[in-house]
């Protein structure tokens, strides 16, 4: 086919993708203990494990906690699949392209402030996976402790399946919609929601426009869950009602078909002779979703000064130290100001947790420039950061008016450990060399 064909074959291809995203339904609820079947009769009623699952399907549970776990961590899923997933040959070694995993050596760790301009343009016909592009983490995958930033630019649709046997994937996308076929049942995410993959579910990315470029968080430790909300009371920030899980849906493919597994920080590949997305039906709680960040109820002052960051938080994974999280998802939505002789941006900050903070549209109340959608800035443990000099003047001369946040969507992945970099990340093109610069000129102003 010419080039021309091949682009209008494409431009088909999402055409039918975008109707089939357009028509979703979804469940609703997070950590709900959903069931669903694509074909009617295809769960089976009163038990998990009949001797004969019903239309001759094979039973399955995957287990995204230990069996153990308080029943309020608990997680697992019964699947109901043409195949049993133990039906695959031998996973052999692949190349591991941009990703890398904890625990991060490749450099030592950096106290420098650290930004980088959006990912460069992939080569053609780089899909979701090989557009992965490791920025770096903390902990040890092995041990289910920590987390790692990845970004993705891809310009071409994945044929095949991915799973990640290492961690959950928080899908940020800054850039462009995806249609996520997973073994639950598909999900459309665009820019402005968040997609989250458990742990060993397989799935692939198929593009709703040209290209997508966005934000990956990998988290290697206990799966993400809502924030206690303390004295906020029984309702605010991300509502449990609003992330949408998919209903089963499943493709019955004989012929071969590459599956990725990503163990312990490599890449493993086998060709199957069927789809593994073959789920008919299923029903638990270990779940992929969904989730707008516009329907984020944010809470702040309504006197003055301005609660910390972690007000901001979507989800949390929680360590064993109670209160500190292995990983926080804190997003900085359009907000109104209120706060009375109050300096509205985010304060000076130095920070026992690690920041790292991206930019999916529009710009972020605390930099003035250089902080752009598609980039992302580091800052680490106990690193000296907040407004840039043009932000600190003018907010502090404001008049103190009603203002209205609303011209950006910021987010933050807020760690425990230090990010240590990859050696592409630190050594990369589109890494800002004079980062630090926004800090400098910030005036004396003491009077004795
Ligand atoms: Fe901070």
């Amino acid at each position: 086919m010419s080039d021309g064909g091949t682009s209008r074959a494409r431009e088909f291809e999402r055409g039918e993708a975008r109707k089939t995203a357009a028509g979703l339904s979804y469940l609703t609820g997070f950590g709900n203990e959903h069931t669903s079947e694509a074909v009617p009769g295809a769960l089976p009623e009163g038990r998990n494990s009949p001797q004969r699952a019903p239309l001759g399907l094979y039973a399955e549970q995957l287990s995204g906690t230990a069996f153990t776990e308080p029943r309020a961590h608990n997680r697992r899923s019964w699947l109901y699949r043409i195949r049993p997933s133990a039906a695959h040959p031998a996973f052999t070694r692949a190349d591991n392209g941009a990703i890398r995993t904890a625990p991060f050596t490749e450099t030592v760790p950096d106290p420098n402030r650290l930004r980088w301009n959006p990912l460069p343009e992939p080569p053609a016909g780089t899909d979701f996976l090989a557009g992965l592009w490791t920025l770096g983490g903390n902990g040890d995958a092995t041990q289910r402790t920590g987390m790692a930033v990845h970004l993705y630019h891809a310009d071409a649709s994945m044929e095949r399946v991915f799973s990640d046997a290492d961690g959950e994937l928080l899908i940020v996308p800054e850039h462009g919609g995806l249609l996520l076929h997973t073994e639950f049942g598909r999900l459309h995410v665009e820019p402005a929601h968040v997609a989250l993959i458990p742990r060993g579910v397989r799935f692939r990315v198929e593009l709703l426009d040209e290209s997508a470029r966005g934000y990956v968080c990998e988290n290697y430790g206990a799966p993400f869950q809502l924030p206690d909300l303390g004295p906020i009371g029984a309702n605010g920030l991300a509502h449990a009602r609003d992330f949408r899980a998919p209903v089963a849906a499943y493709e019955d493919v004989s012929g071969p078909v590459e599956v990725v597994n990503k163990f312990c920080g490599n890449l493993w590949t086998a060709v199957y002779d069927h789809s593994p997305l073959d789920v008919v039906a299923w029903h638990g709680n270990h779940v992929p979703y969904v989730y707008d960040l516009r329907r984020f109820n944010v809470i702040g002052t309504i006197s003055y000064d301005h609660p910390d960051p972690s007000i901001f938080t979507v989800l949390t994974s929680p360590s064993d130290t109670p209160g500190l999280a292995g990983v926080d998802f804190v997003v900085f939505a359009p907000r109104w100001l209120v706060g009375e002789d109050t300096f509205r941006p985010p304060y000076f900050h130095r920070n026992v947790m690690s920041e790292y903070m991206g930019l999916i549209e529009g710009a972020y109340d605390a930099k003035a420039e250089g902080f752009v959608p598609g980039g992302g800035s580091l800052h680490n443990m106990m690193s000296a950061h907040g407004p840039d000099r043009e932000t600190f003047d003018r907010a502090s001369a404001a008049q103190l008016r009603p203002q209205k946040i609303d011209d950006g969507l910021a987010f933050m992945f807020e760690t425990r450990w230090p990010v240590t970099l990859t050696g592409h990340a630190a050594g990369a093109d589109h890494l800002q060399r004079r980062y630090d610069d926004v800090w400098q000129g910030l005036q004396r102003h003491f009077r004795a």
